[in-house]
């Protein structure tokens, strides 16, 4: 049994670019060719393969790969398809890649709800989770397989409506397509094999997942700086989102003032920041953190 873990990843796209991010700032340090369709790190006994994204959860299946980091639509597409995937184990949910797959159909259209799919020609690169889809909702409709560019289908005739991702929104609005129903929400999640594994594998992953539990922790966290008046410190500090025991300490040649530091824990919106103005902090500062450990 081999000592490196394999990690399966999407070899090009938007959730090649996410997850390439995640694995570099966990310290894998690996340089890929370009071309290369797989890469062995430096930082961590850790190979990964560079594969189509619909391939990823049957290669994690059949244990030719530990791990793999896939869409939740790209996973459940397979498991419905291909029951071998539905034994694999989420690890964890990565926070990126959030997408919603979501029915749309021509803006000028007679289309508004999903009754009125009825009889009607759907295109969609996900035909198992529609189907299933439309069945709970006893609509009849027709599911027209097209691997990509989903949105250009009404244009062209194939098809009424389209059952496809959505992200920003702007694929949609760019083809005049406007949504009417939400089939599912998506995220990246990072799924592992049902297969024996090595000592040193198991080893490597809990290394692994302690360092993306950190990257996915500092993400969603702040550092803020200010100072404050010593008359409003309480206030102040109240209102910093997700904070406990913020630092408070005295400020050189100013009686009057405190500085506060504080970890946030929450996303810190531009009326937070201007609510502590309001009550007289100033020299604000909201800093990104890199690592957090501990
Ligand atoms: C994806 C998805 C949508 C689009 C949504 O397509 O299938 O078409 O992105 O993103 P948006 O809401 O931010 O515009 P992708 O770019 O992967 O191309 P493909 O479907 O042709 O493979
Ligand atoms: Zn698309």
């Amino acid at each position: 049994m081999s000592d490196i873990l394999r990690i399966a990843v999407q070899k090009k796209g938007r959730l090649a670019t996410d997850s390439n991010r995640l694995l570099d700032e966990a310290g894998l340090g690996f340089f890929r060719n370009p071309g290369a369709l797989t890469c062995r790190a430096r930082g961590l006994p850790v190979e990964l393969l560079f594969v189509r994204d619909d391939d990823i959860p049957s290669l994690v299946a059949k244990g030719v790969c530990n791990l793999g980091i896939a869409g939740e639509n790209v996973l459940r597409e397979e498991a419905l398809e291909n029951p071998d995937t539905q034994e694999l184990q989420t690890v964890r949910a990565l926070g990126f890649s959030r997408c919603t797959l979501k029915l749309a159909a021509p803006k000028e259209g007679k289309i508004r709800t999903v009754s009125d799919l009825q009889g009607l020609k759907i295109a969609t690169s996900y035909p198992q989770i529609l189907g299933v889809y439309l069945k709970e909702k006893n609509i009849q409709a027709k599911c027209v397989t097209l691997k990509g560019a989903v949105e250009i289908a009404p244009a062209l005739g194939l098809a009424d409506a389209i059952c496809d991702l959505v992200s920003s929104g702007a694929t949609l609005a760019a083809n005049g397509l406007c949504d009417f129903a939400r089939v599912m929400k998506s995220e990246a999640l990072l799924v592992r094999s049902n297969t024996r594994w090595s000592a040193a594998q198991e080893t490597t992953l809990a290394r692994l997942l302690r360092r993306i539990d950190g990257i996915i922790a500092s993400r969603a966290t702040k550092y803020i700086m200010l100072n404050a008046p010593k008359s409003a410190v309480d206030e102040i500090t109240a209102l910093l989102p997700g904070a406990d025991a913020p630092t408070i300490m005295p400020l050189a040649g100013r009686d009057d003032q405190m500085a506060v530091h504080a970890v946030c824990r929450e996303e810190i919106f531009w009326d937070t920041l201007e609510a502590l103005e309001a009550r007289g902090a100033n020299a604000i500062l909201v800093l990104p953190i890199e690592k957090m450990m501990g």
